[in-house]
């Protein structure tokens, strides 16, 4: 389970929001009363030759939204630095006490005899998104005594956090927070040590805002927080690999604003039960361990923007006072246990933007309220026990785009919708009943449609989509519908279309808008009535094509190149299938139950490790005795689980390279003129549960052993010639083993 990409929007903006703050507090505002010193000039000119000007350096600030550009450019001998970009003086004493380098486009290491550990008056140090490249943050950084404010995050700093850290006693603000542990597979990482953590708790008596995530804090004992500082306004530990229980008491701390524990899922914790009152704006403890209920007093965190606990192990009743929160305006309690109904106070949370409650137990119906929700513009409560019909409010809400009610247990109709914002609608797998509404057809905006496994039913033209011209998804499979193409010449296409699946619905010719469907990459038309021929297939990426049980004949077309599954079982297709043949990295091939004739490509053994299915079951392979044969190269598919060659005519004997399919776990020759014996090399196939040979014209011993001690005499039967257990047909021991007979 992964954050959803709202999720991420809004963490981004809230970290633009921390940046901001830091960033404008430090707008430098240098005087010129006072010349900066000659000495801390010649630091400064020092430090700026250790870096090269990058742009790379700083590619992570656009995403946040800040302006980058290489401040120390502006840095000249000869010019009072205190004008210098970045740099900050006293106006009285005329030392620099303020250096802003972050998005400077830095890039080198940073080694611990620079000269910048000379500018011992600093105050604020900000060296964030540059690139280091892995230095070592110095011990020396404890030298700056003065220091309130101290910023390296995103910067490529490596190993442990120095000790001296802590003795940064006037820090107001740290922030330490790299990418490290975020996205996976990223170095280096900054660990961050007990003594330092207890240093820092105990010393820094003034901090009010810490950011420290993405720094590995394995080893830490999370308890530690519990003495942080009374003035703490904002803590982030995201993403650190904490372990162990996390102190309630900062949950409860008289200034605590901002608070993100995510992505720790061996951080475990509870929310307070009673008496929470502190001035919370944000709270994320999104994928932790974090359980229990949510107690009603969550309701006294007036200030509460947004809270965010996805992925948790928390249970129980979502508390009604949440509708106390008029501030609220996200709402994510997504993957947990949450029972019980859903809360008609919500409704009242006029600032509520997001709502997401999907993959939990909820029960009960969506509450009805003609002015639900004023700000709504993303609901998705899939994945619960949901019932009732759907309050009118969801089809005329004036800001709603993202709506998903999928699998849940909804009945009732589908109303027209009157407006056409909503981009995401997916209503699956629920009990809904009536017809498709017209509406949709005006729903411009529409990237997403899923309504399948339903009840729905009645007679759609699918002139109803030509005007969602955005449409990327489109899945109406499993209902009681009948779609019909317009009689109409005019055709559409819907250009951006990927994913369509147009099982089941009673169609009986091939959709034709399909075809101007350029970036289609899965198309399920199965279980329909489509007949005719299909002369070549017009989409150029698509990588799964299912079109099992319908009226398809003639010869099977050219398969597109990077296509991984494969169905044309149960159709009229006829004649030679080399067509398989320009496929690349099949998956599952399926060909079953047609009337295809003529060899079994040798191109089928190119396929090497990609296949796992192979189903040639009831067509009329047949062939001389070389060319009919079980192509010998079967051998190399070491990832082949299921084999079905049964009702052919295949001839020839049984390869002993069969036995290197070692992960087959189904193997079907039955009926088919198959001779000779069976290999011992079988034997080999130590998954195999399914094997069936029966009706050929096979001879000789059965093999023994594993599991072919498992299969009985059904497997067998037919074939005038074999003996041995199963069967009760003895062996003579004159019975020739090798050569095998060939026909
Ligand atoms: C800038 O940094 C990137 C990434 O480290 C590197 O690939 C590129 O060569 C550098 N450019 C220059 C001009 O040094
Ligand atoms: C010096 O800076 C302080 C704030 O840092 C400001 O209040 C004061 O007016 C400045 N004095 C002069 C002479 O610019
Ligand atoms: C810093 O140390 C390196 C060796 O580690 C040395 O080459 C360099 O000259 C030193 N720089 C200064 C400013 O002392
Ligand atoms: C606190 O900081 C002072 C210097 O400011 C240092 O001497 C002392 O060791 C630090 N104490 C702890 C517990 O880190
Ligand atoms: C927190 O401070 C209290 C009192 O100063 C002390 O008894 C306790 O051990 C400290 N807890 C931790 C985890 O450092
Ligand atoms: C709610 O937000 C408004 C506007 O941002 C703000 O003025 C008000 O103080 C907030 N209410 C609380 C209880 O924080
Ligand atoms: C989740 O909480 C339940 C009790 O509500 C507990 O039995 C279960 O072990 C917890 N699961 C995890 C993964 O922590
Ligand atoms: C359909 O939804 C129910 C919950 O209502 C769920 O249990 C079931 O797994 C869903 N079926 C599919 C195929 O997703
Ligand atoms: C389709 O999507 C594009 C890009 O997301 C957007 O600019 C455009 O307005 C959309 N078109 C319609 C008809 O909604
Ligand atoms: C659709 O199903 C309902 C019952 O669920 C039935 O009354 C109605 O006649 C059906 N409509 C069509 C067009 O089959
Ligand atoms: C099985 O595979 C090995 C290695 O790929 C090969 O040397 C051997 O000939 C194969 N056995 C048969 C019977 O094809
Ligand atoms: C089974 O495989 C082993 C090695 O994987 C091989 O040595 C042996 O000959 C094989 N047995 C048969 C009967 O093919």
């Amino acid at each position: 389970m992964r954050h959803s990409p709202i999720f991420y929007q809004l963490l981004c903006f809230l970290l633009f929001l921390s940046y901001q703050a830091t960033l404008s507090s430090s707008s430098s505002s240098s005087s010129a009363t006072q010349l900066c010193s000659h000495d801390q000039s010649a630091a400064l000119i020092q430090f700026k030759a250790l870096f090269s000007i990058n742009k790379t350096a700083s590619k992570d600030c656009e995403i946040n939204d800040i302006r980058s550009y290489p401040k120390t450019n502006s840095w000249k001998e000869g010019i009072d630095c205190c004008l210098w970009d970045g740099v900050s003086c006293d106006n009285i004493t005329g030392q620099v006490i303020s250096l802003d380098l972050s998005c400077s486009w830095l890039s080198g290491t940073l080694p611990s005899n620079s000269s910048l550990f000379l500018l011992s008056h600093l105050q604020r140090l900000d060296l964030s998104f540059n690139d280091f490249k892995k230095s070592k943050i110095s011990s020396k950084v404890g030298l700056f005594a003065s220091l309130r404010h101290l910023d390296l995050s995103h910067s490529w700093f490596s190993g442990r956090v120095p000790y001296e850290i802590s003795y940064l006693s006037k820090l107001v603000s740290l922030d330490l927070s790299s990418f490290g542990l975020l996205s996976a597979a990223v170095e280096p990482v900054l660990k961050l040590e007990q003594s330092t953590l207890s240093g820092i708790v105990r010393n820094l008596t003034e901090v009010r805002d810490i950011f420290l995530e993405g720094i590995d804090m394995s080893l830490v004992d999370p308890n530690s927080f519990m003495n942080l500082s009374y003035s703490l306004t904002s803590l982030s530990l995201t993403s650190c690999d904490l372990r162990g229980t996390f102190p309630e008491n900062i949950l409860n701390l008289p200034n605590i604003k901002y608070l993100t524990l995510d992505s720790n899922p061996s951080l475990t914790g509870q929310l307070p039960k009673s008496n929470w009152g502190s001035p919370l704006e944000f709270l994320d403890a999104s994928l932790t361990s974090f359980s229990g209920e949510l107690s009603e007093s969550i309701g006294n965190l007036k200030s509460l923007q947004g809270l965010s606990l996805i992925g948790c192990n928390f249970s129980g009743s979502i508390p009604r006072s949440l509708g106390n929160l008029s501030n609220l305006t996200f709402l994510f309690l997504p993957y947990n246990n949450f029972s019980g109904t859903i809360p008609s106070s919500l409704t009242s949370l006029t600032q509520l933007g997001l709502l997401q409650i999907c993959n939990n137990r909820l029960e009960g119906s969506i509450p009805d309220n003609p002015n639900a929700f004023p700000n709504l513009s993303f609901l998705d409560l899939s994945d619960n026990l949901l019932s009732g019909t759907t309050p009118s409010w969801l089809y005329t809400h004036p800001s709603l785009n993202f709506l998903n009610l999928g699998n849940n247990q909804f009945s009732g109709h589908i109303n027209e919708f009157q407006q056409s914002f909503l981009d995401y609608i997916n209503f699956k797998n629920n009990t809904f009943q009536g017809t498709i509404p017209s509406s949709i057809s005006k729903l411009v905006n529409l990237r997403f449609l899923d309504l399948s496994s339903n009840s729905l039913n009645g007679t759609i033209s699918l002139d109803m989509f030509s005007k969602l011209q955005n449409l990327t998804w489109l899945e109406l499979s499993s209902n009681a519908l009948s779609l019909i193409s317009s009689n109409s010449s005019v055709n559409f296409v819907l250009p951006n279309l990927e994913y369509v699946n147009l099982s089941s619905c009673n169609i009986n010719e091939f959709p034709n808008f399909l075809k101007g469907s350029k970036v289609l990459k899965s198309l399920d038309l199965s279980n329909n009535r489509i007949y005719g021929q299909i002369y070549k297939f017009p989409w150029k990426d698509i990588e799964f094509l299912d079109l099992h049980s319908n009226l398809i004949e003639g010869d099977l077309p050219i398969l597109p190149h990077n296509i991984r599954f494969f169905s044309v079982s149960s159709n009229h297709l006829a004649g030679e299938i080399s067509g398989v043949c320009s496929m690349k990295f099949p998956e599952i091939l399926d060909l079953s139950h047609n009337n295809l004739s003529g060899i079994i490509p040798q191109c089928i053994g190119s396929f090497g490790k990609s296949l796992s299915l192979l189903n040639l079951k009831k067509n009329k392979f047949h062939g001389n005795n070389f060319e009919g044969q079980i192509p010998r190269v079967t051998g190399e598919f070491s990832s082949l689980r299921a084999l079905d060659l049964s009702h052919n005519n295949l001839v020839g004997h049984i390869p002993p390279s069969l036995g290197n399919l070692t992960q087959l776990e189904s193997l079907d020759l039955s009926s088919n003129k198959l001779g000779g014996q069976i290999p011992r090399e079988l034997v080999n196939l130590t998954l195999l549960s399914f094997f069936n040979v029966s009706n050929n014209q096979l001879v000789g011993p059965i093999p023994q052993g594993k599991q072919f001690s498992t299969f009985g005499n059904g497997s067998y039967e037919g074939n005038k010639g074999l003996c041995g257990p199963p069967l009760s047909i003895r062996c003579s021991s004159a019975e020739p083993r090798q050569p095998p007979p060939s026909i």
